[in-house]
């Protein structure tokens, strides 16, 4: 079981008293990660590469944190894992690294219900005369019968979410992985609103490129690309020119890597070793959200006006607790600001998830109020959650 006070206390920022629940933007980020930071730039700032000792020491660092990021995902070879700013930053070096080898009338799909930084990028292909189709979610889940006319053999990738960033529902990426396998395509996976709440293996979903921001794992502003090796020898380079073909990961890393922040995500491999190791820790986790989740969901099921959207229960197999609703009449801001005063932190808007929410007929409405949880998140938290909302909906 999850020892909710140890959790916490590896938490600065929880001490203040205030609520998060806006975990899907950003979590807060574990102590031993900011101390390895300032660590870090204190006494290991220097160039890497050079023959000093400290930049050998500087080096190593760098080096772990990377190291750390493949096991993390159980990548085969740390060479798989490539660094940078962002999930968004990461995806459109793909698309640019992946261009070269894409011909007019091939084909990429992407869907309507991921976050735009797996849509943008792919579409942004369509001026080289690559056939961009999109994947609908008829049922607000992914369905294979709908993929499946839209697959033809000129279809080279197939881009979606792991879990949703708006609805939480949970994606079934090993057999969506298969299904696009068994037809010749590839996949590239956005983990970023899964990976602060479930175990991600790579190597067990089998998916060809998978991408993660660690600000919303409990680390800094840094993200990482899973690519298989060979996938990544064949993109073409977006480094400087003189950098082998054969340099991976450092021919997809233009302007390097952030030294400091690298080391820093070693905190958040750290932290889940102290847990037991990945496994245990994600599997004691999901139990932990799925308590948690559980009264939100039902006290929202259960007030008159209120439609949660997507997944009704909080099984965790098929939900990560980032919880969305509307209330018939009301503008989603209008419950953010009345939550606002009570040191809580909710959301409104579409989360740049804007087709889901233009698909889902909620721009008016000023898209959907999420509640977003994670492990760190307590019992008593929902519980004040619950009683703010009870008063707030009344008097709105
Ligand atoms: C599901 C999802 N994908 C991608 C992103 C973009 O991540 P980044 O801010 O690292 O570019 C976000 C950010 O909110 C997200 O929720």
């Amino acid at each position: 079981m999850l020892d909710l006070a140890s959790v916490r206390a590896a938490f600065p920022a929880l001490a203040e008293g205030f609520t998060y629940f806006d975990n899907a933007g950003g979590s807060q980020t574990l102590g031993v990660v900011a101390n390895r930071i300032r660590d870090y730039l204190l006494t290991t700032n220097v160039q890497l590469g050079a023959s000093y000792a400290i930049s050998h020491a500087a080096g190593e660092r760098v080096a772990e944190g990377a190291r750390g990021a493949a096991s993390f995902v159980n990548a085969a070879d740390p060479s798989e894992v490539v660094l940078g700013s962002s999930t968004t930053q990461l995806l459109q070096n793909l698309a640019l690294a992946m261009a070269p080898s894409l011909s007019p009338g091939d084909e990429i799909i992407v869907t309507d219900c991921d976050h735009e930084a797996n849509i943008g990028p792919w579409r942004r292909l369509e001026a080289r005369g690559v056939v961009v189709k999109e994947w609908r979610i008829s049922t607000l889940r992914l369905e294979l019968s709908d993929l499946e006319p839209l697959m033809t053999p000129r279809t080279r990738l197939v881009c979606f979410t792991h879990a949703s960033n708006v609805i939480g529902s949970i994606h079934p990426v090993a057999e969506i992985t298969r299904f696009v396998h068994a037809r010749g395509a590839q996949v590239c996976v956005d983990g970023v609103a899964y990976a602060p709440h479930r175990r991600i293996d790579v190597q067990t979903l089998d998916v060809d490129y998978y991408v993660f921001s660690f600000y919303k794992v409990y680390g800094p502003h840094a993200a990482m690309l899973y690519g298989k090796r060979g996938h990544l020898l064949a993109l073409s380079g977006i480094n400087h020119g003189f950098i082998g073909e054969t340099v991976v990961p450092y021919k997809l890393q233009p302007g390097n890597l952030n030294f400091e922040l690298t080391y820093g995500i070693g905190g958040i491999f750290e932290y889940f070793d102290d847990q037991g190791g990945a496994e245990q820790a994600f599997a004691d986790i999901s139990a932990h959200e799925e308590a948690l989740a559980a009264p939100l969901l039902a006290f929202l099921a259960d007030t008159k006006g209120i439609r949660v959207l997507g997944e009704p229960t909080a099984d965790a197999a098929l939900r990560v607790p980032t919880i969305s609703f509307v209330a018939d009449g009301l503008r989603s801001e209008a419950i953010v600001r009345a939550v606002d005063p009570h040191r809580m932190g909710i959301r409104f808007g579409d989360f740049y998830a804007r087709r889901l929410i233009e698909r889902l007929g909620l721009t008016a409405t000023g898209g959907v109020v999420r509640v977003s949880m994670v492990h760190y998140n307590s019992h008593e938290e929902v519980a004040r959650l619950i009683r703010v909302l009870e008063t707030t909906l009344v008097r709105l």
